[in-house]
């Protein structure tokens, strides 16, 4: 495993839990020096745990598999065995160029964010376990940069009005956001376009706020994500939206659409409407944004409210996030582990779902 070399990403796919793991398997594993310290996981700890600590790209000398949490580039991994596995992510669908590199390398690319959601899959998931966090963190950024207080305070010097949190986009980032924000004291709604999530909202003693008898309401497309939504119903949820931001002190927006931008879900006009102090978390700031000005690791103001959003949230929760990453990747390939070959062998369903490259030629169908 390398250190990563993508500017601000802290986490690391391998930690001395997972090197134990792998070892019982049978596997050896070799990291680069340094690759943990910022997850604060010292050279030392990777020693005791099995590891060899390697000096630069001889982490990668001799490799059949390579783990990362953002792929590396190619020439970091020369050395690695012809045809060799990469397991990361690979953001596939705004790195084409990488993923070509790949496929011209000879090499195998597994994308994680590629993993099917069934059930099996759900413990190999790394954009549940990271958007947990991120929707942890983000709850936590925004009462940071408020500046009033979550909880109602009943003091002598008179009451502290609790603040009023909105969520939208119910998933896994939402649902943690929600909980989060709960356990602050704040009073919280949210809303989603998949109408699956009103009953998770309302179990966590949040208030479901949903547009009602539009057509297409149930929001929901392949594998458990959000489809693109209907005009009128695009129409009906800002108007909805309207009136009720307005009248909220934080919103956290998480909506995503696999492949696609993020949806727009707060207008400049909507931002105006809301009281100064505001805060606004975009956590797909990212894939475009869900808030109009959000601009990626900067605080932008707008009438008086401000705009957060970061271009890696899980990297500022770094140990917790490579704990759960690496954990992912070990479920992944031991699941898969074969004993006779000394290495993983894919199923279809896992296997073509993942995989970009093969070959020399990219092969994911979600690519072609
Ligand atoms: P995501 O990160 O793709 O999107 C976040 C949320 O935004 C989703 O709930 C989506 O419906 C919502 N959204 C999209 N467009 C919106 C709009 N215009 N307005 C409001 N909300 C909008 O979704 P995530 O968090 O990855 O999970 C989606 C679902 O998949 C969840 O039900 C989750 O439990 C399920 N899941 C299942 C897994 C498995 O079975 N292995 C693994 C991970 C998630």
């Amino acid at each position: 495993m390398l250190k990563e070399r993508a500017p601000g990403e802290s986490r690391v796919a391998i930690t001395p839990e997972t090197v134990k793991k792998f070892t019982a398997l049978g596997a050896t594993i070799a990291v680069e020096e340094g690759a943990g310290h910022a997850a604060s996981i010292p050279d030392e700890a990777y020693r005791e745990a099995g590891a060899e600590v390697a000096t630069g790209p001889k982490a990668v000398e001799g490799a059949d598999i390579v783990l990362g949490v953002q792929a590396p580039d190619v020439a970091a991994l020369a050395g690695a065995k012809p045809g060799a596995w990469v397991a990361a992510t690979f953001d596939p669908f705004r790195n084409g160029e990488l993923v070509e590199a790949y496929a011209k390398a000879g090499f195998e690319a597994l994308s994680m964010e590629f993993m099917p959601r069934i059930t099996r899959a759900q413990s190999m998931d790394v954009l549940s376990s990271q958007s947990n966090l991120a929707g942890y963190k983000a709850v936590l950024t925004a009462a940071n940069e408020y500046g009033r207080a979550f909880p109602m305070m009943m003091t002598a010097a008179g009451t502290v009005q609790a603040a009023k949190v909105f969520v939208m986009g119910v998933g896994v980032a939402g649902l943690q956001a929600i909980a989060t924000a709960k356990r602050l004291g704040a009073q919280v709604s949210a809303t989603d376009v998949r109408s699956a999530t009103k009953e998770q909202i309302q179990s966590l003693g949040a208030k479901p706020v949903f547009v009602e008898e539009v057509a297409g309401i149930e929001g929901e497309g392949s594998g458990g994500y959000a489809a693109e939504m209907s005009e009128e119903y695009q129409k009906a949820q800002a108007e909805l939206v309207s009136s009720h931001i307005a009248k909220q002190d934080i919103v956290i927006t998480t909506a995503l659409i696999p492949g696609r931008p993020a949806p727009r879900l707060i207008s400049d006009a909507q931002i105006a409407s809301m009281k100064p102090g505001s805060v606004i978390f975009d956590l797909a700031v990212a894939q475009g944004g869900n808030v109009e000005g959000s601009s990626p690791d900067e605080t932008v103001v707008k009438h008086g409210v401000k705009i957060i959003g970061f271009s890696n949230t899980a990297t500022h929760l770094a140990a917790d996030a490579s704990a759960l990453f690496a954990r992912n990747l070990f479920n992944f390939l031991s699941a898969f582990w074969d004993n006779e070959a000394g290495k993983p062998i894919l199923d279809d369903e896992i296997g073509n779902a993942v995989r970009l490259t093969q070959g020399g030629k990219v092969v994911s169908e979600r690519l072609t």
